[in-house]
């Protein structure tokens, strides 16, 4: 159990919610919140902090199908997780119906996993050229065939996360939706907007709405969520059956017990400036062990281990300081590579010794 759920237990428990749970398939999920996949953000330790906070199902980030079936070392390293995270998703991408059955055989074969997902909405141009992501909604029947042999193949979940269209020329996500459905897939996770705009720009969740009345497995919406109350209202729109999360999430994991706290009536109060700095410092450390234990798995040098923690970090400290940090002094500690130097320079940014109250409001400022 990472520390992290300990002083979130304590703080209020979050585990309890009035929202309707969330059902994929035999996958019942308590809590209809979830972590979006988000390429270099959503590893495990990222989840594990999520979970911890109230989230009720978390993603891996885009795993290459080919890469599994071919089990290449930096593929397979997307795959580890820890206990604490389930119930865990993973998403896959390929063109070819067969890499993906035999990916998702592989995937089933490891037993730490709950969902698998199809991912049929990236708009990278390195995955829509190969005809994976985003490009598959050219082609429903197509999406209809993939899904088709995934589930029958495996007895987990199976499910497409795709978009509201490729742009609003070529909308055409009804056809996707009900390809997704045919095709025997236990839920949508639908993005709000189109992929031509990428993650700009407002999401339009009467799409979500409308889709969600046209079919009957369950269609969770995804787009712009940056606060807790935002995905509670989300929620009680008709037919939406869960909430999920992407970039309000980074430096916000509490954005899970947020949502948790007030869907069950409670009163819900920020983090404190020392519960921010105890976050960070948990996840730059959890981070640091993960990337130790893999450069020993793949014999390699430590070396270079805390200075790669830190680098990989910064998209996170970024989020976790967004509004206090004045500009000079963000850009020191970005520089900084090593924990203890990166934690010191973050309690005299929180000035978390004297608990400055004037902090925490900037953050819920920041944040609002
Ligand atoms: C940095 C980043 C990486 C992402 N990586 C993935 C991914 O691996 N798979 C995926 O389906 N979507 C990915 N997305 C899209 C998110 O899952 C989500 O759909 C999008 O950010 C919209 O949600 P938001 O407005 O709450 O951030 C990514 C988004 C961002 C910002």
């Amino acid at each position: 159990m990472p520390p992290a759920r300990k002083e979130i237990q304590k703080k209020g428990g979050c585990r309890k919610t009035l929202s309707p749970p969330l059902s994929i398939g035999a996958l019942a999920i308590p809590i209809p919140f979830v972590l979006a996949p988000m390429a270099g953000y959503t590893d495990s330790t990222f989840r594990a902090l999520c979970r911890a906070c109230g989230c009720g199902l978390v993603f891996t980030e885009i795993i290459s199908a080919a890469g599994i079936v071919f089990r290449n070392p930096r593929t397979l390293a997307y795959l580890h997780s820890v206990p604490e995270e389930r119930p865990l998703a993973v998403q896959i991408y390929d063109a070819s119906p067969a890499i993906l059955t035999e990916a998702a055989q592989v995937i089933e074969s490891i037993g730490r996993f709950d969902l698998l997902d199809i991912n049929c909405g990236c708009p990278v141009p390195k995955i829509m050229r190969k005809g994976g992501g985003a490009a598959l909604m050219n082609d429903p029947e197509k999406i209809y065939r993939i899904v088709k042999s995934v589930s029958e193949a495996i007895s987990l979940p199976v499910t497409v996360k795709t978009r509201i269209g490729l742009s609003p020329e070529h909308a055409g996500i009804s056809e996707v939706a009900q390809a997704v459905e045919e095709g025997g897939a236990s839920a949508l996770f639908l993005h709000a907007r189109f992929a031509s705009v990428g993650h700009s720009g407002p999401a339009d969740w009467e799409a979500v709405e409308r889709i969600a009345g046209e079919r009957t497995i369950p269609v969770i919406g995804n787009g712009g969520v940056t606060t807790g109350s935002a995905a509670i209202e989300l929620l009680r729109r008709a037919g939406i059956a869960g909430v999920m999360i992407g970039r309000g999430a980074i430096g916000n994991p509490w954005i899970f017990e947020e949502a948790a706290h007030l869907s069950a009536g409670r009163i819900y109060t920020p983090p404190t400036a020392k519960e921010r700095s105890e976050m960070i410092a948990q996840h730059l450390r959890s981070l640091y062990t993960v990337m130790e234990k893999e450069d020993v798995r793949r014999k390699r040098s430590r070396r270079r281990t805390e200075p790669a923690t830190c680098h990989r970090f910064r998209g996170h400290l970024v989020k976790y300081l967004h509004g206090v940090a004045k500009a000079r002094s963000g850009k020191r500690l970005l520089a900084l590579e090593s924990i203890e130097s990166i934690l010191f320079a973050v309690d005299e940014i929180l000035q978390v010794t004297s608990q400055n109250q004037d902090c925490n409001a900037k953050m819920k400022t920041a944040q609002s």
